[in-house]
C-alpha cells in the first residue's frame, strides 16, 4: 500500500504513523524527521532546513520533493510506504504525482485526519518526544509511565524547538493556508479518506484500520 497521512501540525500523524508502520510493515518516510535527522547530523540539508524550521515556515518544495523523490526510490519503498506531512503543497503533489508515474506506481489512499484547530496549540505545546528511539507523548493525553521519562529505554524526554507556542502560531498558520487546496486536489482524485481525529489516539488508529482493511 502506497499511502499518505495528512493533517494539521498537532493532528496526530505521527502517533498514528508508529502504529500504521508497526501493523502494517511500511517504511515511515516523515520529511520533518528527516530534516530533525539533517539537522542533528549537520549537513548542508540540516542547515538549510533549520533556519525555516526554527521560524514555523515551511522548507523551499525543490528541496523538499529532492529529499523525498530519492527515499522513494529506495528498495523497501517497493513494498508500499507512508508518508507522513509530504506532500505539503499542491506542487509538491504534483511532484509526488509525476515520481509514483515514472516508476509505474500510485496512491492507494490519502488519510486525512480532520482535528478542531482549537485542539491544536494544546496538543503541541504540550508534546514531549524521547531522543533516543523518537515515540511521542503528551503531557496530559499520553503522559508517560514516570513523568518526563521514556517509557522504552528511560531517555529523558525533550520539547521539539518548534513546539514553543510563538512559532506553533506560525506553524499553524502556514499550514492552515496550503491545507484546502491539497485537500481538493485529492479529494478530485478520489484519494481522500478523512478520519475524526478529535477521538482518543486508539479510536483515531481504529478508524484507520477500518479504513486500510477495506482497501486490501
Ligand atoms: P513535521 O515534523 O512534519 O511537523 P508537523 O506537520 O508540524 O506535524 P507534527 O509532527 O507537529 O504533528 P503530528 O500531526 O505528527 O502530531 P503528533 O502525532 O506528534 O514538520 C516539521 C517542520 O519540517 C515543518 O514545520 C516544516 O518546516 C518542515 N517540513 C516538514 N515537511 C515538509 C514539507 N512537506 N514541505 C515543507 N516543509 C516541511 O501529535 C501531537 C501531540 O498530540 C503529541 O503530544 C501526541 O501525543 C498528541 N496526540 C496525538 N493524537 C492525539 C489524540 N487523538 N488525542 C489527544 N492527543 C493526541
Ligand atoms: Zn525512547
Amino acid at each position: 500500500m502506497n499511502l499518505i497521512l495528512m493533517g494539521l501540525p498537532g493532528a496526530g500523524k505521527g502517533t498514528q504513523a508508529e502504529q500504521i508502520v508497526e501493523n502494517y510493515d511500511l517504511p515511515h518516510i516523515s520529511t520533518g524527521d528527516m530534516f530533525r535527522q539533517a539537522i542533528k547530523d549537520q549537513t548542508e540539508l540540516g542547515k538549510e532546513a533549520k533556519s525555516y524550521m526554527d521560524a514555523g515556515n515551511l522548507v523551499p518544495d525543490e528541496v523538499t520533493i529532492g529529499i523525498v523523490r530519492e527515499r522513494l526510490g529506495k528498495d523497501d519503498c517497493i513494498k508500499g510506504f507512508l508518508l507522513d506531512g509530504f506532500p505539503r503543497t499542491v506542487l509538491q503533489a504534483e511532484a509526488l504525482e509525476t515520481i509514483m508515474s515514472e516508476s509505474h506506481r500510485q496512491i492507494d489512499a490519502v488519510l486525512y485526519i480532520d482535528v478542531d484547530q482549537s485542539k491544536l496549540m494544546k496538543r503541541l505545546t504540550g508534546r514531549r518526544v524521547c531522543p533516543e528511539c523518537g515515540t511521542t507523548y503528551h503531557i496530559e493525553f499520553n503522559p508517560p509511565k514516570r513523568p518526563g521519562v521514556c517509557d522504552k529505554d528511560g531517555a529523558t524526554l525533550v520539547q521539539r524547538p518548534d513546539d514553543h507556542e510563538d512559532t506553533v502560531q506560525q506553524r499553524l498558520q502556514v499550514n492552515i493556508q496550503q491545507q484546502q487546496p491539497l485537500l481538493d486536489f485529492y479529494s478530485q482524485k478520489g484519494y481522500l479518506k478523512t478520519l475524526d481525529g478529535n477521538q482518543d489516539i486508539k479510536d483515531v488508529f481504529h478508524s484507520v484500520a477500518h479504513i486500510l482493511g477495506e482497501l486490501k
